[in-house]
């Protein structure tokens, strides 16, 4: 299986920036075979991004996406609009649970969507701080995995990514809340064990799991020997040209 390095660059970057950044990037990646390079630019930029883009070296993916194809829904962007423009799409990610409050049942729909309009959805899951003092990380992730998937076809578990990141690790570049390769260990253990129940194993082995979170350059070579980790989900530091580049060679070199 590839190694995903997926840059996540939320609401940064107008499209100007995006485009000189993305030219930047182009000009220092070679052709990984190995390493799946993904960056989800803001919306506003994917049109004028796909025109720019070397599909060899990287790919773009959306930052979410609305289930219904047409209609009268003011501001949305579908997955049928985002066909043929991304190969990837961020669903479920944590802000999107919890500051614009997406539920499970909400994330369904739009993860059939997007596999529906043939693009993978990265169905993200994690955790807050106050549900893993309480004893409910476990419940909340088996939810979260089994509730986000509930609506893509068994034969169709192929077609999707998962991600793991834990929302009290988000955020901090720098490293000062970021999770330990022991407490991610478990909970990637914890999300394959709920793939193999619903899925049974030959289908679970299939999916790839992510670790996102406060990554950087300095401590992805820990989240990527993980057993079960087959790639990273970066926020902040994907912004910072520098710091991307390292996370991608380091991916290169930690999984070949
Ligand atoms: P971060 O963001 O790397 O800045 O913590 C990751 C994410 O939210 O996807």
């Amino acid at each position: 299986m590839k190694t995903y390095v997926v840059g996540n660059w939320k609401l940064n970057f107008t499209v100007g920036e995006a485009s000189i950044y993305l030219h930047k990037l182009l000009k220092r990646l070679p052709v990984y075979r190995d390493v799946e390079v993904v960056v989800a630019p803001p919306f506003i930029a994917l049109q004028s991004l796909s025109l720019q883009i070397d599909r060899h070296k990287l790919k773009l993916a959306s930052q979410d996406g609305y289930y219904k194809d047409f209609g009268a829904y003011t501001g949305e962007t579908s997955f049928s609009q985002l066909r043929g423009l991304v190969n990837y799409a961020i669903v479920g990610h944590s802000e999107r649970r919890y500051v614009f409050h997406e539920d499970d049942k909400t994330i369904a729909k739009k993860v059939a969507a997007a596999v529906r309009n043939k693009i993978t959805p990265i169905l993200c899951v994690g955790e807050t701080e106050s549900e893993r003092a309480f004893g409910e990380m476990k419940d909340l992730i088996r939810d979260q995995v089994i509730g986000g998937l509930r609506e893509v076809a068994d034969d169709n578990l192929d077609k999707v990514v998962i991600a793991y990141e834990p929302v009290w690790a988000i955020s901090s570049v720098k490293g000062a809340k970021s999770a330990s390769p022991e407490e991610v260990a478990e909970v990637i253990r914890l999300i394959r064990e709920t793939l193999v129940d619903a899925y049974g194993r030959n289908a679970a082995e299939k999916v790839p799991v992510l670790f996102g979170g406060s990554v950087n350059s300095a401590n992805v070579g820990g989240y990527l020997t993980i057993p079960g980790v087959n790639g990273v989900l970066v926020g902040g530091a994907s912004l910072i040209l520098q710091e991307f580049t390292d996370i991608i060679e380091i991916a290169k070199r930690v999984r070949v």
